[in-house]
């Protein structure tokens, strides 16, 4: 568990008194007192500061802030300082800048501006870790580990270049085995020697953004930076895990971010946690699905909520404020999907450069006596009083959603047949319909084991990794009910075609065979008109975007195409295997049918949402040591009304008995224990 020194949930956030005078940090003190607040992430932006000059390392600062948080008891999630590279590095080894997508070498600035690949970084960057490792071990202060901050990005550097080769050449071990996997036969592009291999650029094989000549070579290449960021950070965790084993190690992730393999990621550290900054316009099933997606790197292990706004941000167009009780309501969202902190970018706001306006727990005027401040002290207060009660407890699902990164790169940098085709926008679509209905899914990796789920979905399963057609089958045979969609089966996972006709691997199981691949306009649509009524599913629904024209090869036809030159062509096919069935749903389809397939799949397997509410109440159940903690939470406007049934129980922020018909306000949250 992470708060094995404090028997709560930690609440606090980055901290940044290296940017203030020293007068303001008692002042800081006494709002985090009265804020609740027992956690500072601290450092995350000071390597100029800590090592002023190759030679130098000046922890004096950072020794007195620690202290001084040690004395006020607010713990410490300490950061390495590694995210942004001092001016002073930049100018003496140019090594450690970065080459963008354009190939223009970048110069000093930004942040998230060093290459994985520069020796002077990596060399660098541990020693800060060892050094800050051999000094703080022992400080009463240090909770936890943040490496780094938010890696991400990509590199085009010659080192790159250079790694990349070596990269490939542990992967595959030959050149021969890397011309045949790229298909370098194809505008005659054979290698001949591994110095002739450059990376995947604007300069060399890209037209815009994701869309590349060779698939093969940029999947590669995305997974060679992945891997490089994870060095950086796995060296860094290597010198610090030497010195305090005891203590848990974290970098924070941001979500459906696409740069790295989370997955791989996770396996590497002792926690997740990730920030949370949705849009003005992400719907909230989408910061669901995140949180979902989050906890499921780590089978389901709580993760952190390092950071979210207690107000607004600054990098979007419109930086709207979190409207009153919309800050403690999605704190409570974080918690009821697995978070065991609530944490924010930022404690104080600051007075210079591009986030202040970013908003804060104290506030340019500096005091108290704000709105926010108040709804930050009002949460605290809560967390507190919730003590170690929810810590650690799990979230439990019969239902997986299939999240894979390199199925996402693949299909959004493939060459046709649609530059619609979005991958975490289909997850979503399919994630929602469980969302609106309150059943509880989990987002899984191609590592999971499978065997808890009653129900396993993998939109767009476009490329097929070694063995998880074989998986999925065991899975079916043994009674699982599993759905893919319209171009799945397509690749393996170099992106070649497995011929034989499509969905390759999961032709058997799915009992068909989908012949050609149609992709529709924006404006255009086709209909999934049923056969008869089939339980939940009944009469026409719409469809768009890809349409797979499929032949049933043993799989029961329950709805066909209603127009076009396929018109009564298969597009909803269910097959029987062993003890289970495999649907193949051939187009994308309207949330109606979303819905109605939904609750026809949990019908079948008897799984009973958390709660029936009104649109817009969100309903988790967290669970732990045989007790259920049952979060209900309102995201409308409005007072709703809502029937528990049977389910009654104390609210732990109220402490009072709900059961039967209930209201809850608008904005607000119940945990009833039941
Ligand atoms: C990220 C970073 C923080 C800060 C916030 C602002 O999450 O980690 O340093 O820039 O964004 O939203
Ligand atoms: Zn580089």
């Amino acid at each position: 568990m992470i708060n094995a020194k404090l028997p709560k949930m930690f609440y606090g956030g980055d901290y940044n008194p290296d940017q203030w005078p020293k007068e303001i940090w008692q002042e800081d003190m006494r709002l985090f007192q009265l804020a609740g607040i027992d956690m500072a992430t601290v450092g995350v932006f000071s390597w100029a500061l800590s090592q002023p000059d190759e030679a130098t390392y000046n922890f004096d600062w950072l020794d007195e802030v620690l202290d001084l948080l040690a004395d006020n008891r607010v713990y410490a999630c300490l950061a390495t300082s590694t995210a942004a590279v001092p001016a002073w590095m930049a100018k003496r080894y140019p090594d450690v800048l970065r080459v963008d997508f354009e190939g223009h070498k970048r110069k000093f600035g930004g942040r998230h501006n060093f290459c994985p690949n520069s020796p002077t970084y990596q060399h660098y960057s541990k020693l800060m870790a060892r050094k800050l490792a051999e000094r703080y071990h022992d400080h009463p202060a240090l909770a936890v580990w943040h490496v780094n901050n938010e890696y991400g990005g990509h590199c085009y550097c010659e080192n790159c270049e250079k790694q990349f080769r070596v990269w490939l050449k542990k992967r595959y071990g030959s050149l021969d085995q890397v011309n045949q996997v790229w298909n370098t036969s194809f505008w005659g592009h054979t290698f001949y020697d591994w110095d002739e291999i450059v990376l995947p650029n604007r300069l060399s094989e890209h037209m815009n953004g994701d869309r590349t000549n060779f698939q093969g070579i940029t999947l590669d290449y995305y997974r060679f930076m992945s891997d490089s960021l994870l060095s950086c950070y796995q060296g860094e965790y290597d010198e610090i895990k030497a010195i305090t084993p005891h203590i848990m190690i974290t970098t924070n992730l941001m979500g459906t971010f696409k740069p790295l393999d989370y997955f791989k990621w996770a396996k590497q550290m002792d926690i997740v946690s990730w920030d949370n900054y949705p849009r003005f316009d992400t719907p909230m099933s989408m910061i669901a699905m995140r949180h979902d997606l989050m906890r499921g790197l780590k089978d389901g292990m709580p993760f952190m909520l390092m950071e979210q706004t207690p107000s607004q941000q600054n990098w979007q167009p419109y930086n709207s404020l979190k409207r009153p009780g919309v800050m403690r309501l999605w704190s409570y969202q974080a918690v009821a999907r697995g978070a065991d902190t609530v944490m924010f970018f930022q404690l104080r706001r600051s007075v210079g450069a591009c986030e202040k306006y970013h908003g804060a727990v104290i506030e340019h005027v500096g005091h108290e006596n704000t709105r926010v401040f108040r709804e930050c002290a009002e949460l605290g207060r809560e967390l507190t009083l919730l003590g170690d009660t929810l810590l650690d407890s799990k979230i439990q699902s019969k239902i997986a959603i299939l999240f894979d990164w390199d199925n996402w790169w693949a299909v959004e940098m493939s060459s046709g047949p649609s530059i619609d085709l979005k991958y975490v926008d289909q997850v979503h679509r399919y994630y929602e319909a469980f969302y609106a209905q309150n059943i509880q899914v989990d987002l899984i990796g191609v590592d999971t084991p499978l065997a808890g789920y009653d129900i396993v979905i993998a939109p767009v399963l476009y490329m097929l990794k070694p063995g998880y057609a074989a998986k999925v089958k065991t899975f079916v045979e043994r009674g699982g009910s599993f759905v893919t969609t319209f171009f799945s089966g397509i690749v393996n996972e170099n992106d070649l075609v497995t011929l034989g006709g499509y969905p390759g691997e999961l032709r058997e199981l799915l009992g068909i065979w989908a012949e050609e691949i149609d992709a529709l306009f924006p404006d255009m649509n086709n209909q999934i008109v049923m056969n008869e009524t089939y339980g939940e599913l009944k009469g026409a629904y719409n469809c768009g975007l890809l349409c797979d024209l499929i032949h049933s090869e043993g799989a029961e036809v329950l709805a066909t195409y209603g127009s076009d030159f396929y018109q009564g062509m298969p597009v909803l096919t269910r097959n029987r295997f062993g003890k289970g069935d495999a649907w193949y749903v051939a187009s994308s389809p309207d949330k109606q049918f979303m819905q109605d397939l939904v609750r026809e799949l949990c019908g079948q397997k008897g799984i009973q949402p958390v709660v029936q509410g009104p649109e817009g109440v969100e309903a988790t159940t967290r669970t732990k040591d045989g007790k259920n903690y049952l979060f209900l939470m309102n995201h409308n406007n409005s007072a709703q009304k809502l029937d528990l049934g049977e389910t009654s129980g104390r609210n732990l922020l109220d402490g009072n008995r709900y059961g039967g018909v209930i209201q809850i306000k608008a904005k607000d949250v119940l945990i009833l224990e039941v």
